[in-house]
């Protein structure tokens, strides 16, 4: 291979690899043990000659590493993630490398994960598996594990992207939920969707779903009782849910988050957790990954799970395809690129390899 591209993990799937291997490019990838790599580790991983990088959320991809990137030859780095909060854009604009990111493939993925927790946390799954477990259950009694009946209740989405407009389709069509978001930008088809179904419901004789833009988040959050959080991480949306933000919330809401964990002020939300009892919430993103705040662990009101939200194999040899195209697109000059800065949504059905 004429071109050196360098994954820092090894990624599901053998497409992405193929394809590279099919244009010119010698593949390597690293297989160092530790889950975490440092910022001296990617450098070394960079060597003397890379035309490109796949990179992993976990990584900062800063100053540093554009600067090596370059030095080695690069101009190419994708984020095998939608999310880009680890890279930092204009550090690669500098140094002349494009950068792209995976959106699309994990749409639905991350939508039916938020789901799965508004579900689990709705109706206490995850106690009640341990309950299970624990030898505890001797009898069935009308008041084990009573939880909330979603149908009729309102779902509040923040930030109603790609996203966060699955997953409110799913709630509302799904449980028949009402639909209250909250987004700078006017989401026209998800409120052509809701209204067409609420058309649908009244033309069978039941109660038509309603649904409204708030103009305000405040809003969502006091009328809401199962809120999801989807905007993108920026100075903008750190620490959205805090303190004051979490009191307005109504005492028994369920907050969900599959975005950031930076959008959540961990340390109030596991406070607010201790005084609400009947407050549930279900992340799977951490301020502080892999770490948890103290005492969150121990809240039997929350559910955590390891930051999986677009762990389906589909989805996730999806992201490395389009990752690998991203880098492959760049070096090629192909008009593939994912350029994540990019205003309009981006349709994954666009995608082609190279020709
Ligand atoms: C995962 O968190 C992603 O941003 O793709
Ligand atoms: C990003 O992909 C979003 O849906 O907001």
């Amino acid at each position: 291979g004429k071109y050196r591209v360098v994954s820092t993990k090894p990624m599901p799937g053998t497409r992405w690899i193929n394809l590279l291997i099919e244009q010119d490019c010698r593949v390597e990838i690293c297989t160092q043990k530790k889950t975490i790599l440092s910022v001296e580790d990617i450098i070394a991983l960079i060597g003397d000659k890379c035309d490109g990088v796949i990179g992993q959320l976990t990584e900062d991809w800063g100053e540093a590493l554009f600067s090596a990137l370059r030095r080695a030859g690069g101009t190419a780095f994708s984020n095998m993630a939608v999310g880009y909060n680890n890279v930092d854009v204009k550090a690669a604009n500098k140094y002349g490398v494009a950068v792209g990111n995976t959106p699309g493939v994990l749409t639905e993925t991350t939508a039916e994960l938020a789901a799965s927790l508004s579900l689990s946390a709705a109706r206490r799954i995850v106690e009640a598996d341990e309950f299970m477990r624990a030898g505890l259950y001797d009898g069935w009694l009308p008041h084990l594990f009573v939880g909330n009946l979603l149908k009729g209740q309102t779902v509040g989405v923040i930030g109603a992207g790609r996203i966060g407009s699955a997953y409110a389709r799913m709630m509302v069509e799904g449980f028949k939920m009402n639909l209250i978001y909250y987004d700078l930008y006017q989401s026209t088809r998800l409120e052509k969707f809701v209204t067409a179904y609420a058309e649908f419901l009244k033309s069978t004789g039941e109660k038509p779903v309603t649904w409204k833009r708030a103009a305000s988040m405040d809003e969502v959050l006091r009328e809401a009782d199962v809120i999801s959080l989807h905007p993108v991480l920026d100075k903008t949306t750190f620490h959205l849910i805090n303190k004051e933000t979490l009191s307005r919330m109504k005492k028994e809401a369920i907050l969900v988050n599959c975005s950031r964990g930076p959008v959540i002020d961990e340390v109030a939300l596991v406070e607010h957790l201790k005084e609400n009892p009947m407050f549930r919430v279900g992340l799977d993103v951490f301020e502080d990954e892999p770490y948890m705040k103290p005492g969150l662990a121990d809240m039997k009101n929350a559910i955590v799970v390891p930051h999986i939200a677009s762990a389906s194999k589909w989805t996730r040899e999806g992201m490395a395809t389009l990752a690998a195209l991203n880098v492959l697109g760049k070096i090629k000059g192909y008009p593939v690129w994912s350029d994540p800065n990019r205003v309009e949504p981006f349709l994954n059905e666009n995608v082609r390899p190279p020709a």
